[in-house]
């Protein structure tokens, strides 16, 4: 049987970053910054990373776009590996895999006017040449994203901070890509200008039909654009699920702590509250069996030494809990 495989597809993602600083300055120590990550997304899904500040997502979409090289793991995409392509082979994967910053300010050349950014990944690409193709093409991604064609001519600081954002989206649309990698790409911008954003990107995809790896840690925006989420926590992923049942059944311990700070909107759907307390535990020296335990209010004595795989605990959702409730029902600590 010859099934299609999935458009991009992540198994055993790993990368541990040397800490140096050692005796005679060598390694002394890793971050565990991505420690064994598994996900698939496929033609015209969004799938969302969420999860705390460190936990790895940033680094999760670095390794992909391979501007740092994976400690280990697979990455496919179409089938074909990615992970461990030379070099010299990454300019095809250059245009199918494009990236959106949170600050387009700082990535947007402030020398450059809107249209030399927006033809230089059309002529880097061989995708266009010559003055006028490029200023059509121009001109159609100034469409695209809703900003005033005769605006190409003007600087990044002339604009506001949500045109700055679809300027960097025509950027990233401009070679077409087949995937668009979105690090907090509305995080820095005020609620009414992201809720746009969100909804342009929206927009964008059911025209263009791109897949979205969304990147955020505030679940609020990711309801109102994901296919489906994936929890991480300390370079892990806890929980995946399709975007109904982990909004409406999460499982794992630590997405009802994460969806607890969001407000509910409908007031039909009950949520265990679970407020976090403590930080992060450092991802040098991540704790041993489950790495949520030092921070879960549920944890027994099994999740302090045996680390909890990822099951299937209702179709589509997968949990990395030693808990037995049922998604969406109320824990009750072990023992209760
Ligand atoms: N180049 C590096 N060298 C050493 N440690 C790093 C490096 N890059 C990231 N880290 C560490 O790896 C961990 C994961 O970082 P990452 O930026 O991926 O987190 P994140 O989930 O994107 O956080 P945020 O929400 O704050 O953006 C952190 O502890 C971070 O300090
Ligand atoms: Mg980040």
């Amino acid at each position: 049987m010859n099934a299609i495989p999935p458009l991009l597809e992540v198994s055993g993602l790993k990368k541990h970053f040397p800490l140096r600083g050692g005796f005679f300055g060598g390694v002394s120590a890793h971050v565990y910054a991505v420690d064994g990550v598994d996900f698939s997304i496929s033609k015209g899904e969004t799938l969302s990373l969420v999860g705390e500040s460190g936990c790895g997502k940033s680094t999760v979409g670095r390794a992909l776009l391979r501007l740092i090289d994976p400690t280990a793991g697979e990455v496919k995409l179409d089938g074909n590996r990615i992970d461990n392509l030379p070099a010299s082979q990454l300019r095809p994967l250059r245009r199918r895999m494009q990236v959106i910053f949170q600050d387009p300010f700082s990535s947007l050349n402030p020398r450059m006017r809107v249209r030399e950014i927006l033809a230089e990944p059309l002529t880097n690409f061989g995708l266009a040449s010559g003055r006028s193709e490029i200023d059509d093409r121009v001109a159609l991604l100034m469409d695209k994203v809703r900003l005033p064609r005769d605006s190409m001519r003007r600087h990044p600081h002339e604009f506001s901070g949500g045109q700055r954002q679809r300027i960097g989206i025509a950027r990233a649309l401009a070679p077409d890509p087949d995937i668009i990698i979105c690090d907090e790409a509305v995080s820095a911008l005020d609620v009414s200008v992201k809720a746009q954003i969100v909804n342009l990107m929206s927009d964008l995809q059911d025209e263009l039909g791109m897949a979205l790896l969304f990147i955020s840690h505030d679940l609020a925006i990711v309801e109102h654009i994901t296919h489906r989420v994936a929890v991480m926590y300390l370079g892990k992923i806890v929980e995946l699920a399709d975007r109904q049942t982990l909004f409406a059944r999460s499982h794992h311990p630590y997405t009802r702590a994460l969806l607890s700070a969001v407000p509910v909107p409908d007031p039909t759907i009950k949520r265990q509250r679970i407020i976090l307390t403590g930080d992060v535990p450092s991802p040098i020296n991540p704790p041993s069996g489950c790495r949520f335990h030092t921070r879960c209010p549920f944890a027994f004595d099994r999740c302090r030494t045996e680390e909890p795989v990822l099951r299937e605990v209702s179709p589509s959702q997968i949990s990395a809990c030693h808990l037995t409730h049922a998604p969406g029902a109320e824990i009750l600590p072990a023992g209760a």
